[in-house]
């Protein structure tokens, strides 16, 4: 089998080195603008268009858990991806440990204060803050999914509520679940009360902007929100006039509609926004690699494989 690996700013070596490791029998090879030769299957971040147009493809695995870039060039022009293969994304391969991290220790943060004790620093301010009660201080996850579950569930052990919204129904021991449409009845009742917002929702048309100026006003006074999804879910002017007045207490960004962050964006000089380079989960190469391997291997042998996109719905 012919496999073409693509992944800009990485050890490609290292990647191609792992893949022949686990797929011995497999013919591969780093593509190249240009490379027109047939391949079976595409191991690829962010493509450019021409190497959907590579022959014979069976299917195309991309290297993180949000499919938007690749669903961009197909949404921009119809008919890009092949419509023989099938676009299957990573299924957690060791971030949903990351996330789970990240969004504790942003979540613990504003539950104790750091992030005011970091500012009363910054003036030499000896104050001693109320803490939050715990009681009160929802957490509420935004996708249910991969990721969303377990960040979820890790919040829930820090001893704070937790609910998560999702499009369709779920039951999850420990967590209210909400389901419907965003901007929906059950979207502001999940709302209702939510002191944190987390956002683990993939980037689609339907959830774009969805971190907007309707969607705080509907949290409690000096809430907290937690983007961790995609840039493009964020309405960036919405987020700095609710921190100016008083609607949102402080925000946590590890995803730019402009990455990387220009140097003269406002979030920079935002002291309330705390900012990450899109780092809260990344792609581990060995955990990517055997995943994808035991999942091509799986369609070699005629096999079914989990963590099919469904290219329509955008995720
Ligand atoms: P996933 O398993 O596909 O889960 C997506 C969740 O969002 C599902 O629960 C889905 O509902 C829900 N959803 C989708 N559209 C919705 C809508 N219109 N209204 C309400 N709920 C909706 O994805 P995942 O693996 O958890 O990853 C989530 C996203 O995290 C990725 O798409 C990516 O953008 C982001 N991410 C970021 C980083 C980083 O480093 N910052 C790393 C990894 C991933 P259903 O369950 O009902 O389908
Ligand atoms: C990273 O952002 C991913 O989608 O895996």
């Amino acid at each position: 089998m012919k496999i073409i690996f693509w992944f800009p700013q990485t050890d490609a070596s290292a990647w191609l080195h792992g893949l022949a490791h686990a797929l011995p029998d497999a013919e591969l090879r780093e593509w190249q603008p240009g490379d027109t030769a047939p391949a079976d299957y595409a191991v690829v971040w962010h493509p450019p268009r021409e190497l959907f147009g590579v022959p014979g493809l069976r299917a195309i695995f991309n290297l993180g858990a949000g499919v938007d870039a690749i669903l961009a060039h197909e949404r921009e022009r119809p008919g890009t991806l092949p419509g023989t293969a099938m676009l299957v994304r990573l299924e957690d391969s060791g971030m949903g440990r990351q996330m789970s991290e990240y969004v504790q220790h942003a979540v613990l943060r504003y539950l104790r204060r750091f992030d005011d004790y970091a500012l009363a620093q910054a003036h030499r301010e000896w104050h001693v803050l109320a803490p939050h009660p715990h009681e009160t201080f929802t957490v509420g996850v935004l996708g249910l999914g991969v990721l969303g579950a377990q960040v979820a569930h890790a919040v829930a052990s820090l001893g704070v509520p937790v609910r998560g919204f999702s499009r369709s129904a779920k039951t999850i021991e420990g967590i209210e679940t909400f389901s419907g449409e965003l901007h929906g009845p059950q979207f502001d009742a999940f709302l209702d009360g939510v002191k944190v917002l987390v956002n683990l929702l993939p980037a689609t048309p339907d959830t774009e902007g969805v971190l907007n100026a309707r969607t705080f006003s509907r949290l409690p006074r000096g809430a907290y929100v937690v983007n961790v999804a995609r840039g493009t879910h964020l309405a960036e002017q919405d987020l700095l006039d609710a921190l100016a007045d008083g609607t949102l207490a402080a925000a946590t960004l590890d995803v730019f509609r402009e990455e990387p962050l220009p140097p003269d964006h406002p979030f920079w000089r935002e002291p309330r926004i705390t900012i990450t380079p899109h780092s809260s989960a990344l792609t581990l190469r060995d955990e990517a690699i055997s995943q994808v391997a035991d999942k091509i291997g799986a369609l070699a042998r005629g096999e079914t494989v989990s963590g099919i996109v469904h290219v329509g719905r955008g995720y």
